[in-house]
């Protein structure tokens, strides 16, 4: 398998937050709904891998829509795609190694959880990788499943993991593999899911490994502008005076936006095809360079939703830094933000109004507007412009858009997260989260051990799920040692599962 095809994958967040036109309004920057998903939009070159090229075999599996009623329409059942590789796996009591599916096609995810190749051998494991419901090929109501709440309705993390459940069941019972252990992974909101499967389905996976997974990043759990400070403290970590352009660069923009002619002024600036029609679009454009590239900070060259060198915060901050005295402000950032957009240096302009989807991420607003909801705001030393969170905002845009109700406090309702370590530490075990302190959603993490066996593996240079990238011989010490370690504890559990046998 090629290197490329083992990029990381990302937590796509849309910030469940206000509408641009409230917004605009009000005149207050924030991290707008459609902003994170818009590197989608405006990444030039997608890279979704083609999926003829991944080592998996592809199945489908009649997936009952509705686990939790008995109303008429609930055992209707839809295909839901997963991915097998035996390769690896001599018996049918060898380990079963799952992927908990996240927001996107399944097999993007796949190609971006290398490290799960790189160790079957030496677990003799069987690698499962399950597609989540609504994204992808494993939509229940086809085309028309994103057209209405009444199809939507079913869109939620709990039936997600319930059909994981009767999937892992179902398999274990073809292969006549009952005895087998079964380990779930995941990266991200995968990650998320794959902690609470744990925790929920105990006796269906005996262990779990939650990479960058921020399962405290709801309600009042964290600090609401934890994220967008731990972005802004990366790019201080390279330079103050990368830290102050960034953050002084958004008046400056609005600024020209204002004056006479000044869109087609900013037109030029930033290399835009066609002439912009709202200043907002650069703004989002800005956002989104440097928040992803905080997250994607990895210590090798990688691919994932853009092209990007070895450590690239580190790259746009050389940039922003080498320009002479006097440079005007928007020139370098756009400088550093076309290492995001351009380091192939193959795009002629940029696309700044298009939109595109290639990954098939259009259900994660839905989330974001029913069970995800994740304030967050920018506090005033962060290099965003300092906005506040108002949940009112977000009901209304998102009623606005699918006429639907979030339920903020679900989450912590459904899976905790409130004082999880005294809760945890009675009850769970068999987790591992690890987290790169690079990473913004690892502000979100469990970044302390909570008990013998539900253990927080923490890198300070690391990214966003870097461990789940493919080995690499340029792979830093401390990155063989994350992985190393996960390899010992998830060892110990399944001797220990054996020898419970
Ligand atoms: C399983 O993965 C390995 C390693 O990538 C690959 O060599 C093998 O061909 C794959 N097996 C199948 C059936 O695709
Ligand atoms: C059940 O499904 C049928 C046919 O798909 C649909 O017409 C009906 O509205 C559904 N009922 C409910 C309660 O969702
Ligand atoms: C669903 O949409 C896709 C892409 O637009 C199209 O190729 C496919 O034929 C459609 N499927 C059905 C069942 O209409
Ligand atoms: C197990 O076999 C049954 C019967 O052939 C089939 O319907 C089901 O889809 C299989 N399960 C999985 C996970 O493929
Ligand atoms: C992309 O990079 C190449 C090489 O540095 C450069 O020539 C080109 O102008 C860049 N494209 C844009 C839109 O800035
Ligand atoms: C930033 O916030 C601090 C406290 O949160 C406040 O004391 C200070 O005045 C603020 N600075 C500006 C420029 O708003
Ligand atoms: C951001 O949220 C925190 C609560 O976590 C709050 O104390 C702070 O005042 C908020 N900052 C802004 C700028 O709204």
């Amino acid at each position: 398998m090629s290197s490329s095809l083992h990029q990381l994958f990302i937590f796509i967040i849309i910030i469940s937050f206000t509408t641009t036109t409230i917004t605009r309004v009000n005149s207050i920057p924030v991290p707008f709904p459609e902003t994170l998903k818009q590197s989608l939009i405006h990444n030039p070159k997608p890279t979704k891998p083609s999926s003829p090229s991944l080592p998996v075999t592809t199945h489908y599996f009649p997936q009952i829509l509705d686990h939790f009623t008995f109303t008429p329409n609930s055992s209707k059942l839809f295909s839901q795609k997963y991915l097998l590789n035996s390769t690896f796996w001599p018996s049918s009591s060898s380990p079963i190694f799952v992927y908990t599916g996240n927001e996107g096609d399944i097999e993007w995810f796949t190609s971006n959880t290398g490290f799960m190749f790189d160790i079957a051998p030496t677990f003799n494991a069987l690698l499962v990788f399950i597609e989540h419901r609504f994204y992808g090929e494993s939509l229940p109501f086809g085309n028309d499943s994103y057209t209405s709440t009444d199809t939507l309705g079913y869109l939620t993390s709990t039936q997600a993991l319930a059909d994981y459940a009767a999937l892992i069941k179902s398999l274990k019972h073809n292969l006549s593999a009952q005895a087998a252990p079964v380990v779930v992974f995941g990266g991200s909101y995968g990650g998320m899911l794959a902690a609470w499967f744990r925790l929920k389905y105990p006796h269906i996976a005996m262990g779990a490994l939650a990479s960058s997974a921020p399962i405290l990043q709801f309600d009042k759990i964290v600090p609401w502008s934890s994220f967008y400070d731990a972005v802004s403290q990366d790019y201080k970590d390279e330079s103050m005076n990368c830290f102050e352009v960034i953050k002084e660069s958004w008046d400056v923009l609005m600024q020209v936006a204002a004056t006479k002619n000044g869109l087609l002024q900013l037109s030029k600036t930033f290399k835009s095809c066609k002439k912009l029609q709202s200043v907002y679009s650069v703004r989002d454009w800005l956002w989104t360079a440097f928040v992803y590239t905080a997250m994607v900070d990895y210590p090798t060259p990688a691919n994932f939703m853009a092209s990007l060198p070895a450590y690239p915060v580190k790259q746009m901050c050389r940039i922003i830094d080498g320009f002479p005295k006097g440079t005007n402000k928007l020139d370098k950032v756009f400088a550093a933000a076309s290492v995001y957009y351009n380091y192939s240096g193959d795009v002629k302009c940029f696309d700044f109004e298009g939109s595109s989807d290639p990954h098939g991420l259009n259900g994660w607003g839905w989330q974001a507007c029913t069970e995800m909801v994740m304030p967050m705001n920018c506090s005033n030393e962060s290099m965003f412009p300092p906005s506040s969170y108002d949940y009112k905002q977000t009901e209304a845009s998102c009623y606005f858009k699918y006429g639907v109700q979030p339920r903020p406090h679900w989450i912590t309702t459904e899976y905790g997260g409130n004082r999880i370590e005294k809760v945890l530490k009675r009850f769970g075990s068999n987790i591992i989260f690890s987290n790169g302190l690079r990473d913004p959603w690892s502000r979100g993490g469990v970044l302390k051990n909570i008990s013998p066996s539900i253990i927080a593996l923490v890198t300070e240079k690391g990214a966003h799920h870097v461990d789940f990238r493919t080995a690499t011989k340029d792979d830093p010490k401390w990155l063989i040692e994350q992985r190393e370690n996960e390899i010992k504890i998830i060892k110990q559990w399944i001797d220990q599962y054996y020898k419970d046998l």
